[in-house]
Parts: structure tokens; C-alpha cells; sequence
């Protein structure tokens, strides 16, 4: 494939900006330094920009540990978007979130542009269990346990079987499988709790890293995308 559209894959712009960069940065492939975006290059191609290494990656997955106060959509005019916390080439590729969370939710957030695999994530028919950590108020009902279990009767749809684990000091975990709007938040209202904190520490079979502070992203290894895919595909939900 020509240069440019390895670069314009990988999320370097337009026809134009590549010009411009192949202009004004040091390109090199295969040892070569490349001005011309027409040369031929392949996927497995050692291609450089001012000497770091850009691997021919189009599928991108990010694990964001999402800070409160920032909200989970690609644009907004009023508030920071979580597209605000990584790299902007990301977003020319199409990565954008993989469902939601709040506002004031914090903890694990996957990013994608592999459409599809998102949308299997999300689909209560993929069943991939998200974890919370929950703090909240109020006195839960003595069965609040039992009736998770069995699907929780919110008015408008009744939730799948999920596990609520009781801690103490008004701390809880929810493991769900579904992703609906404010879910967490009205399962504890609807068990008599009113929710203080949340945050999501579990995505199917992966874990937010401890490592990332709130803000902080990294990409996924081919590991745990393969066990994510494989979590889609009915392995370890
Ligand atoms: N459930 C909620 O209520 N909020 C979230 O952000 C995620 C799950």
C-alpha cells in the first residue's frame, strides 16, 4: 500500500496533513527516509516518525481509567468528553467509547473502533458481566440479594439475574449484564439505597489496571483483546 494510506489508517489526516508531515518530520521505512507518500509500503513495514517506531495497528483498543466530571460521549459543547483524554489520531481512526458511563462514574472505560466487537460488548444478549463498586446511603430490603439474583423488577424492564455482594459501611459490589441508563443507580434505588459513589472495576474478563490513575489510558495487549472477543463470543463473561 502507498505510504500515505498506511499513515491516513493509522489516523495521520488528510492526503494534505501526510504531505506535511512527511515534509516537516523524519519518516523512515525500511531504513529509508520517505518524503513521497506514494512509495509502496506493507503492514509489516519498520515505518519511524522522528525516530519512534509506528506499528501497522488500524484496530485500536484503549483502557481509560475515567475521571469524575467527565462525560462519556465523542463531542459536547459544554463539558470535557472523555475524547478529551487521549490522543487525538485515536479519534481519526474511530475509536469511541464502548458504552457509557455517568458523569460522576469513574473506573473502567474500553474505547474501540472495532465497531462490531463494541456492539457485541454492549448487547444484553452478549451477556458480558460489568462489575461496580458502589457506596451508598439508606438501608437496603433484607432480600435485596435474593431478589438481584432472581432480576430486578425496575417498572420499565426487569434486569437479568445479577450479584450484589453486601460489604461493610455502606459499600457494595454489583456485577450486571446489561448496560442500561443509570442502571446501577436505579437497581440501588429500587433496593431502598440512594447511590453515593460508582465506579466500574470489571469488563468482562478484564480488570481495570491499577496502575492508571483516573485520566490515565492505555492500549489493550493482544491478550486481552482475544479474551474480550472471546468473552463476546460466550468464553469468560
Ligand atoms: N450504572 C449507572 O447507574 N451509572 C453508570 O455510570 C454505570 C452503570
Amino acid at each position: 500500500m502507498r505510504l500515505e494510506k498506511y499513515l491516513h489508517d493509522l489516523g495521520y489526516g488528510s492526503r494534505k496533513e501526510i504531505a506535511r508531515l512527511l515534509r516537516q518530520r523524519e519518516v523512515v521505512a525500511d531504513g529509508v527516509r520517505v518524503k513521497n507518500g506514494a512509495e509502496q509500503v506493507s503492514e509489516t513495514s519498520a515505518v519511524s516518525i522522528d525516530g519512534e517506531a509506528v506499528a501497522y495497528e488500524p484496530e485500536v483498543w484503549l483502557m481509560l481509567h475515567k475521571p469524575q466530571g467527565v462525560i462519556t460521549a465523542t463531542k459536547d459543547r459544554d463539558h470535557e468528553t472523555v475524547m478529551a483524554l487521549i490522543p487525538e489520531r485515536y479519534a481519526r481512526m474511530g475509536v469511541v467509547p464502548v458504552g457509557r458511563l455517568d458523569k460522576d462514574t469513574t473506573g473502567l472505560l474500553l474505547l474501540t473502533n472495532d465497531g462490531q466487537t463494541a456492539h457485541r460488548l454492549m448487547s444484553p444478549k452478549g451477556h458480558v458481566t460489568k462489575v461496580y463498586d458502589v457506596g451508598y446511603e439508606g438501608v437496603l430490603v433484607e432480600d435485596a440479594v435474593a431478589r438481584c439474583a432472581e432480576g430486578l423488577d425496575l417498572g420499565d424492564f426487569v434486569t437479568a439475574p445479577a450479584t450484589l455482594e453486601l460489604l461493610e459501611g455502606g459499600h457494595c459490589t454489583l456485577a450486571i449484564r446489561e448496560g442500561k441508563y443509570h442502571q446501577v443507580k436505579r437497581m440501588l434505588h429500587a433496593l431502598g439505597g440512594v447511590v453515593t459513589a460508582l465506579s466500574r472495576r470489571q469488563f468482562g474478563p478484564l480488570a481495570l489496571d491499577e496502575t492508571l490513575a483516573p485520566g490515565q489510558w492505555r492500549r489493550l495487549n493482544d491478550e486481552e483483546i482475544c479474551a474480550l472477543k472471546a468473552a463476546t463470543r460466550g468464553g469468560q463473561r
